[in-house]
């Protein structure tokens, strides 16, 4: 994988809304499986979920992982979400060489958010920050220019299959507010608890991207499960 392969967001990025299929949810033995289904029922994005047991009380894959991931599937946009302590420009520079086209971290776990954010950029790779549900959305303010998408964190972070955080929808409405004040057309995704019952509220609030884990990955028909969300936000 060569560090500087510039992935063609505009695809993304043009869409009025788009869905980003969490592999924490797929069966794992069978990922090549899951993934090429999931691509083949009309997935934008493949989620990629990094926890290090410290950061979050789980543990998942690493970046060997994503450049697998990445040499079977060399066209496909991997949303790469960290939920890693201690973060540092080296761990970030793995997962870049290893094939990520989206970056996400926490501000919680590094000491200079706007230097991670011009690392992840300098190497033609998107760049976001992820908001836990009690972290305060302000310091997005000063950051517009470095911002690519804003994660949302709709539910606490470590674990698929849980239930969506309502009051978490009140802040991808604030979120969505300054975005418009400040002029910006930054993706806003949401993450947790994404499903046909609560896709619409989220487009709502001013959310335009959505991580989908139980409600793609855990299903097994993976072109109704899309089909499903579609549907529930035609009308839109
Ligand atoms: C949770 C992860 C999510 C998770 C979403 O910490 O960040 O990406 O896979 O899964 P669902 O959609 O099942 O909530
Ligand atoms: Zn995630």
């Amino acid at each position: 994988m060569e560090e500087n392969r510039i992935f063609d967001p505009n695809i993304v990025f043009m869409k009025k809304y788009s869905f980003a299929g969490s592999i924490l949810s797929a069966d794992l033995l069978n990922l090549e499986r899951d993934v090429t289904a999931a691509i083949e029922a009309g997935i934008d994005i493949i989620h990629f979920d990094v926890m290090d047991f410290h950061f979050v009380p789980n543990l998942t894959f690493g970046p060997a992982f994503l450049k697998a991931l990445r040499k079977k599937f060399p066209d496909t946009i991997f949303d790469v979400h960290l939920m890693v302590d201690d973060l540092t420009e080296a761990m970030v520079y793995e997962f870049i060489q290893a094939g990520a086209s989206w970056i996400s971290f926490h501000p919680e776990a590094v000491l200079h958010v706007d230097r991670m954010l011009s690392f992840i950029k300098s190497h033609n790779v998107k760049a976001g920050v992820v908001l836990n549900p009690a972290t305060a959305p302000q310091f997005l303010r000063y950051l517009w220019d470095k911002l690519d998408f804003i994660l949302v964190m709709t539910v606490n972070p470590g674990f698929g299959g849980q239930k969506m955080i309502d009051a978490c929808l009140q802040k991808v409405s604030d979120i969505k507010a300054m975005a418009i004040e400040a002029k910006n057309n930054v993706i806003i995704e949401v993450d947790g608890g994404v499903d046909p019952s609560n896709v619409a509220r989220c487009i709502q609030a001013g959310a335009n991207c959505f991580v989908v884990g139980n409600a793609f990955f855990g299903q097994k028909d993976k072109a109704l499960a899309l089909a499903n969300l579609n549907k529930a936000i035609e009308d839109l």
